[in-house]
């Protein structure tokens, strides 16, 4: 029984010292007290040419820097400059008509709820590895 004992107890400590070799922390593998290294953060350029679609209903991608902008209940900046009371000034391309349409195809006087949210859909880039392994391969012209 004694032994039996000794065995679980040594048994765990193994498997708990085998896990905490693993295991790195988001600090890296450093002393406590050495300086953490600074993290580097994707560059999103600030401004470049629209993007290439990559299939016919793709939502294109946002060739700008998003972090500044504010989306919330009361003000939606992207609609300052896409809207379609707003694009010319800005000279920004407009929101298509069917970000007006409700799921049943009704056009309605304002953004639809279901398109409000812009990067639900549209996405910044950045000069960045991707993160998965992607084998998408467009159809027709676009995969030419
Ligand atoms: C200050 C004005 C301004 C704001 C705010 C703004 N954009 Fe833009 N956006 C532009 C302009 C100008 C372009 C066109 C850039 C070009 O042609 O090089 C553009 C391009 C785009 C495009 C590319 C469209 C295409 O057909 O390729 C998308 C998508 C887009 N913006 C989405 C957004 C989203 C989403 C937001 C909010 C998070 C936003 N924009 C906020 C001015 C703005
Ligand atoms: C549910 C997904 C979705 C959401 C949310 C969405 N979009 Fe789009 N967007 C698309 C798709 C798909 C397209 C391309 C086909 C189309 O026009 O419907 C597009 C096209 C665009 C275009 C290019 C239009 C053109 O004629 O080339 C702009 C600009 C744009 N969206 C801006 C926005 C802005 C600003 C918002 C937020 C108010 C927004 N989108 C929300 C999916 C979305």
């Amino acid at each position: 029984m004694k032994g039996k004992f000794v065995v679980s107890v040594l048994l765990a400590a193994g498997v708990s010292v085998a896990a905490f070799a693993e295991v790195t922390s988001l600090r890296g593998d450093q002393e406590i007290g050495a300086n953490n290294e600074v993290a580097t953060i994707k560059q999103v350029p600030k401004k470049q040419d629209r993007l290439a679609l990559d299939y016919v209903n793709q939502p294109p991608l946002i060739p700008h820097s998003t972090d500044q902008v504010q989306i919330n209940p009361s003000n939606n900046g992207c609609l300052e400059c896409h809207d379609v009371d707003k694009y010319r000034k800005a000279g920004a391309p407009r929101v298509s008509p069917t970000h007006y349409m409700d799921r049943d195809n009704k056009m309605l006087g304002d953004v639809a709820p279901r398109r409000y949210f812009c990067l639900q859909c549209h996405v910044t880039q950045a000069d960045a590895a991707p993160m998965v392994e992607n084998t998408f391969e467009p159809a027709g012209k676009f995969g030419e």
